[in-house]
């Protein structure tokens, strides 16, 4: 039978088919001790991802509803990191000291637990928060930042214009890498944008990502991995224009984006990573290719460490119950024998277990008081203060990283 054909969701080119990761679960549905007590089958996809050799879009192939995977049972809070609680306060800060109160007014899109809106709503400027998933959205409003719980696309964007006029300001941090039907955001985009108005983007890097060989970062809610390329791809279409972007160290390497409806002259920031993109050869087939090896060897070394260690009778636990772990668990087999929990600080995770894999997430105030003898970083992103607050602690573990490639460390 014939190989089946995909299509690019940026510009319709047709897609290189790069990994086949096969039966995956969707990677923020916890089970629930009652679920895994009863051994439910969990809801599994065929997961594919695809590059797009015209755009240098990575994106999966076919997305599970998306209902499936942003609900009232999701798992991400984006609150519970300290460092990206500064990291969105300080863009807050800039983007309030360039709106009049009165006038002008800014939209979130992915808006969470309004970890970036807080600042917005206690100032009095105006704002609204739109978010897929109703459990972040409640706990928003407990906080008093005005939120809906709706899926961002062309005709919510018809509705907001009527109810809320034009934005000065459309924020959408990471979020856009969520969504399968990215027209239809676009076009919602370019209807409520104002004239003189600015859309700020910010995700993951596709170059980041190739650097540190984190594929783990693609799973159903993050179905798109996008550079400068692709994004100008897309927004162009409907008169938006990318006129600047800076670069962060945030979940591995981020990058923000600056558009505008109006023509502003590209940066030289801008055009430095434009030209960045083409030098790394983000258009060859090659390029992805030596990614998917290097990703592959990172998921045998760590599963080969895993194994090794247990063999030895050590104990063995993880620390963050991430989304992203799921993909290089369920991929490279590591399951509830290999890793006697993962510990993590957000409420709504402890006590329920990790997806496909079924490993216990304990309470991180629990940690420094079992002190595994080894302890997987899967929230990798959050190393630093991960570490900090586990050595005040006088936790007792070796770190163990696994990218971009595998690295004991002493917890003191
Ligand atoms: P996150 O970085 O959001 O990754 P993903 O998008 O892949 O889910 O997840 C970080 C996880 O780590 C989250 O479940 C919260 C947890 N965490 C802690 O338990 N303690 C901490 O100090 C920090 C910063 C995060
Ligand atoms: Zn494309």
């Amino acid at each position: 039978m014939a190989k089946k054909k995909y299509l690019c969701r940026v510009c319709n080119s047709e897609l290189e088919n790069i990994f086949d990761f096969g039966n995956m679960p969707i990677a923020n549905n916890l089970i629930s001790l009652k679920e895994q007590e009863n051994n439910k089958d969990e809801y599994k996809y065929d997961m594919k991802i695809g590059v797009c050799l015209n755009c240098s879009s990575l994106q999966i192939v076919n997305v599970p509803k998306k209902e499936l995977m942003f609900n009232n049972k999701y798992a991400y809070f984006a609150s519970q990191s300290q460092h990206m609680k500064i990291h969105f306060g300080k863009l807050a800060k800039d983007l309030m000291s360039k709106m009049k109160k009165e006038e002008d007014y800014i939209l979130e899109i992915g808006s969470n637990d309004g970890i970036f809106l807080k600042s917005f709503s206690e100032n009095g400027f105006k704002h609204l928060g739109v978010d897929a998933s109703e459990n972040v959205v409640q706990a928003a409003q407990a906080n008093g930042i005005k939120s809906i719980c709706r899926f961002f696309d062309d005709k919510t964007a018809d509705e907001l214009l009527k109810s809320h006029g034009k934005a000065k300001i459309i924020v959408i941090t990471n979020t856009m890498h969520h969504i399968e039907n990215c027209q239809s955001v676009a076009k919602g985009v370019e209807k409520i944008l104002r004239d003189d108005g600015t859309l700020i983007i910010e995700d993951p890097y596709l170059l980041d990502m190739y650097k540190i060989g984190s594929i783990e970062q693609v799973y159903a809610e993050h179905n798109f991995i996008w550079s400068l390329h692709s994004y100008k791809t897309l927004f162009e279409k409907f008169s938006i224009n990318l006129y600047d972007v800076e670069h962060f160290e945030t979940h591995g390497g981020s990058m923000r984006y600056f558009f505008s409806k109006q023509n502003i002259d590209p940066t030289n920031k801008m055009k430095k990573y434009i030209d960045l993109e083409i030098n790394k050869k983000i258009f060859d087939i090659n390029t992805f290719l030596n990614f998917r090896d290097n990703c592959n060897k990172i998921c045998t070394e760590l599963f080969e460490f895993i194994l090794n260690k247990k063999n030895e009778g050590k104990s063995i636990a993880g620390y963050g119950a991430t989304a992203k772990s799921a993909t290089t668990l369920n991929f490279s087999k590591i399951n509830n024998k290999m890793v006697d929990c993962i510990y993590d600080s957000t409420p709504f995770k402890i006590g329920k277990y990790t997806p496909g894999t079924h490993i216990e997430i304990r309470d991180a105030n629990l940690f420094s008081n079992d002190n595994p003898d080894f302890t997987i970083l899967f929230a990798w992103n959050h190393r630093s203060e991960i570490m900090k607050k586990e050595k005040e602690k006088n936790s007792k573990t070796t770190w163990v990283e696994y990218i971009p490639k595998l690295k004991l460390t002493d917890a003191n």
